[in-house]
């Protein structure tokens, strides 16, 4: 087994994919390759590396189906000698994969194993053990049982949420719990249980974010892993509902130009942090204390970052794709510049290091003012444009910011994300499938689907507007974005507002996705009273 060539052309015979094989030869195979020698160990990653697509695909076939054939069979519990080695293969290829050009790659989702969530308990286990490695509360030995948290590149984006989720509330899990799922003594002493602490927030509506960053400046720092309360001055409850409309709002202040704290590109859709900020750097931690808490709270929030922002949070370095986003026309002429024009085009463009951001120039070489961009430096010069406008520029705000967001959030757990899926959990997606949504509806009490007031209701959702039925789904959730996960996460449920009349508006309980009707009588009432509602409506955020 020491020629490494048999790594590369088992994985393509069919036989070596049948469950009944794992065990006797997949996991041995997995074993033997985690030990070759290095210079061996070369050898194959070099061929991997220049494998095309589908053959990739076939190997992290093969090496997948025999783990999730372990996960089937329930035996992550026990120890299983070639476990390791199959995730420890799987990383090499992720990692040749990672590093080969864009043609050859194999799409990042090919490593999901959604085996691993579709077991809660597999999951809970894992974060559990995964975090006491972490803090040194059990030893690193041969007979644990894999930790697939360190191999987050399998977990499917469901999976990562529901960790994030589990690590957020791990403190509120029981003992019982873990008894009932965990056998050994590992998983004691590690509850200590207490009332859930909170963070209170108390607030005026006219002077939200006045109020806010005081409050959040005074705070104690080891208060925002506490969970979130927030509370209106102008109406003392506390529910969910303010929390929701305290993020719309407080985001949409926010973003404002008001607010002064970012720049726009010139359609003013999309934000970036500023080179020249004209608030305090603090204002930038507290932003991202926020951000955090939002995120945290699973409150879907408005922030038009383009996804260079998501990069930074979890350590990646932007690219000209990034600046692409932003600004489409400067960064699509550095593409030209880089790929397209021939040299005689680029000489005869005059351009020079001196650039244009944030309305001021910037010498991209401070040694050599004015220098030229001619075809031998024009590598350089696209590099220190995107370094400028992505990182320098913008590196004391951007690291305010930062440090507040992992005040409130983990670290270790926000890497797990891709920058795509961590800006789709946190901003959410325009993907509106209205079918979907009717469909998961469901109805309470004297409401059914064949009801004349539900037939005439959907009648007349049909009929709206696309911004009205954007306005629609704030006015039932609180947030007018879809979840990462697809309108299927959005389930209304519609019941007969008590006691109402021909008169009453329809109303909405956004923590519950619940729709209130009343019954009325004729299609043209329902379809004005609806309408009503949702402009002089947001949630139950009433001005
Ligand atoms: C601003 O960003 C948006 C989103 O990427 C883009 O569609 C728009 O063209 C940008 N505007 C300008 C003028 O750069
Ligand atoms: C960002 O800029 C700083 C200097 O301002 C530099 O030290 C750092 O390496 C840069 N970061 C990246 C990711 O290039
Ligand atoms: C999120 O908040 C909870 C309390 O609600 C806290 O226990 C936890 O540490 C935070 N979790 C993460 C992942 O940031
Ligand atoms: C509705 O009216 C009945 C009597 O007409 C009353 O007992 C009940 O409390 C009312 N319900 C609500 C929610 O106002």
């Amino acid at each position: 087994m020491k020629c490494p060539e048999i790594f590369l052309l088992l994985p393509t015979c069919s036989i070596l994919h049948e469950d009944r094989n794992v065990i006797d030869l997949v996991l041995l195979l997995a074993v033997a390759l985690t030990t070759l020698n290095e210079s061996a160990m070369k050898t194959l990653k070099d061929y991997w590396s220049s494998m095309e697509a589908p053959m990739m695909s076939k190997h992290i076939c093969m090496w997948k189906s025999a783990l999730a054939f372990l996960l089937k069979a329930n035996v992550w519990l026990t120890f299983i000698p070639g476990m390791k080695a199959v995730l420890e293969v799987l990383k090499y290829l992720y990692k040749c994969n990672k590093r080969v050009a864009r043609s050859r790659k194999v799409p990042l989702s090919e490593f999901y194993v959604e085996e691993i969530g579709l077991s809660p308990p597999l999951l809970q286990q894992d974060v559990t053990l995964w975090r006491q490695l972490k803090w040194g509360q059990v030893q690193e030995g041969d007979n644990l049982p894999p930790v697939f948290c360190r191999y987050p590149f399998l977990l499917d984006l469901q999976s990562k949420i529901n960790i994030f989720n589990y690590d957020a509330a791990i403190t509120k899990i029981t003992h019982s719990f873990i008894h009932d799922q965990v056998t050994a003594g590992l998983f004691q002493n590690l509850y200590t249980q207490a009332p859930t602490p909170i963070i209170l927030l108390r607030l005026r509506r006219t002077a939200l974010l006045e109020d806010v960053f005081r409050q959040l400046s005074y705070a104690d720092h080891d208060n925002f892993k506490k969970q979130l309360v927030v509370e209106f001055v102008e109406d003392s409850k506390q529910t969910d509902v303010n929390k929701r409309d305290f993020f719309l709002h407080a985001f949409n202040e926010l973003l404002a130009p008001e607010s002064e704290m970012f720049m726009y590109n010139d359609t003013q859709t999309m934000i970036w942090f500023p080179s020249q900020p004209k608030v305090e750097s603090k204002q930038y931690f507290l932003f991202g204390i926020l951000c955090g808490l939002a995120l945290n709270n699973s409150n879907i929030v408005h922030m038009p970052f383009p996804l260079a922002m998501f990069k930074k949070l979890v350590n990646m370095k932007p690219t000209l794709d990034d600046m692409i986003e932003f600004r489409p026309t400067v960064g699509k002429s550095l593409r030209c510049l880089l790929y397209d024009y021939t040299d005689d085009v680029i000489e005869n463009m005059d351009t020079t290091f001196c650039v244009h951001w944030d309305g001021v120039n910037v010498e991209l070489d401070p040694q050599e003012k004015g220098k030229p961009v001619i075809s031998a430096n024009k590598k350089e010069f696209v590099d220190a444009y995107l370094d400028y406008a992505m990182n320098k520029s913008v590196e004391r705000v951007f690291e305010e910011f930062r440090r507040g967001f992992y005040k409130v959030c983990d670290r270790d757990v926000v890497e797990f994300f891709q920058p795509e899926e961590l800006r789709g959990v946190m901003v959410g997606t325009e993907a509106y499938d209205w079918d979907v949504f009717r469909q998961n509806t469901v109805y309470d009490g004297q409401f059914h689907v064949g009801h004349p007031t539900i037939v005439t209701f959907w009648e007349v959702f049909e009929e709206l507007t696309d911004e009205q039925k954007k306005a629609f789904l704030l006015f039932l959730t609180g947030c007018d974005r879809v979840p990462i996960l697809g309108m299927e996460q959005v389930r209304m449920s519609v019941s007969v507002l008590p006691n109402s009349t021909q008169n009453h508006l329809p109303e909405s309980l956004t923590c519950h996705c619940i729709l209130m009707l009343p019954q009325y009588n004729s299609k043209e009432r329902l379809q004005s009273k609806l309408i009503e509602a949702l402009k002089h409506n947001r949630g139950f955020w009433r001005e």
